[in-house]
């Protein structure tokens, strides 16, 4: 049996740990950025962290870094205790749920709900369950989407590509979910949707993270989404952490604030850009 000591040590081991991660896209060309400069960030397993940041400030690659879709310069990511840093995208998939902004992304529009939930078990999404095209699917699938409340339940047949995007992103959701990944990633995931499916979409979202108790890094654009949701705020501004508010902070932040830390970032931008011209034109 565990002693309380040991297993405070077990609480405290971060599931998600990057240590000093670089990466530069068209290193040495004038097209040259910089989206992580020695990024170091620890998240506690079952956190929900918000993740914010202007237009290019590295909210992306942050997450597409953990997902394996490109390799790093140099740094460390852990995951789940194991050093994934070399592991390609595939290998990590099994640990990791993911969806992005575009709701046409992800599934495949001329293929029913239940045959797109089919070819995601096939391929392993589900890890080797054998009921792909059984009766058990599409049994468990009604289930999970009745509680959608989405009245798709009886739409199993009906291609994706027939639905809106806000049904659709539901279903993905559910998708990335089903098997409660070790991390979940969410790209802002509603900013394509209208204002009424957006927010079904999140009430979602915090139910299914809720209940799984999944650790989840969600970018979003929403002040109100990230005042309201998750335990942790993360402020990102040229390819580092510039803002980490824990959850004792969060619950004191209001919308106000976070705006004038958003006006001071893009004070800062403004700033470096007019230093970066300024260098430019000291050496062309
Ligand atoms: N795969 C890529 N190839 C080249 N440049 C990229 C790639 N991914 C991101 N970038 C660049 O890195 C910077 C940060 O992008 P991103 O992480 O997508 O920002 P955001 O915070 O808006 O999500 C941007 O300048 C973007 O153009
Ligand atoms: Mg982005």
């Amino acid at each position: 049996m565990n002693t309380p000591v040991q297993e405070s040590i077990v609480q405290q081991r971060p599931l998600v740990r990057l240590s000093h991660v670089y990466k530069t896209f068209h290193a040495g060309t004038v097209n040259e950025v910089r989206p992580m400069r020695g990024i170091n960030l620890e998240i506690a397993e079952g956190s929900f962290v918000i993740v914010l940041g202007g237009n290019g400030s590295g909210k992306s690659t942050l997450l597409n870094a953990l997902a394996g879709s490109f390799p790093i310069d140099s740094g460390r990511i852990e995951l789940d205790g194991q050093d994934v840093s070399q592991w390609p995208e595939h290998r990590r998939a099994c640990l990791i749920g993911r969806v992005f902004q575009n709701p046409f992304s992800g599934t495949a529009p001329t293929m029913s709900i239940l045959d797109n939930f089919s070819l995601a078990a096939k391929r392993g999404k589900f890890r080797g369950l054998a009921w792909a095209h059984s009766r058990r699917l599409r049994d468990e699938l009604q289930g999970r989407v009745r509680e959608l409340k989405m009245g798709l339940e009886d739409r199993l047949d009906s291609a994706i590509g027939s639905l809106s995007g806000g049904q659709r992103q539901a279903l993905t959701l559910l998708m990335a979910t089903w098997l409660k990944p070790r991390l979940l990633l969410l790209d802002e995931h509603t900013a394509a949707l209208d204002p009424k499916s957006a927010d079904q979409v999140i009430a979602l979202t915090d139910r299914i993270i809720a209940r799984e108790g999944l650790t989840t890094l969600m970018v979003t654009h929403s002040m109100q989404q990230a005042i309201n949701l998750g335990n942790r705020i993360v402020m990102m501004h040229s390819g580092n952490v510039l803002h980490d508010f824990d959850s004792a902070q969060k619950q004191r932040l209001r919308v106000d604030d976070l705006l004038s830390r958003f006006e001071n970032v893009r004070r800062r931008e403004l700033l470096d850009e007019s230093a970066a011209e300024m260098l430019k034109s000291r050496y062309i």
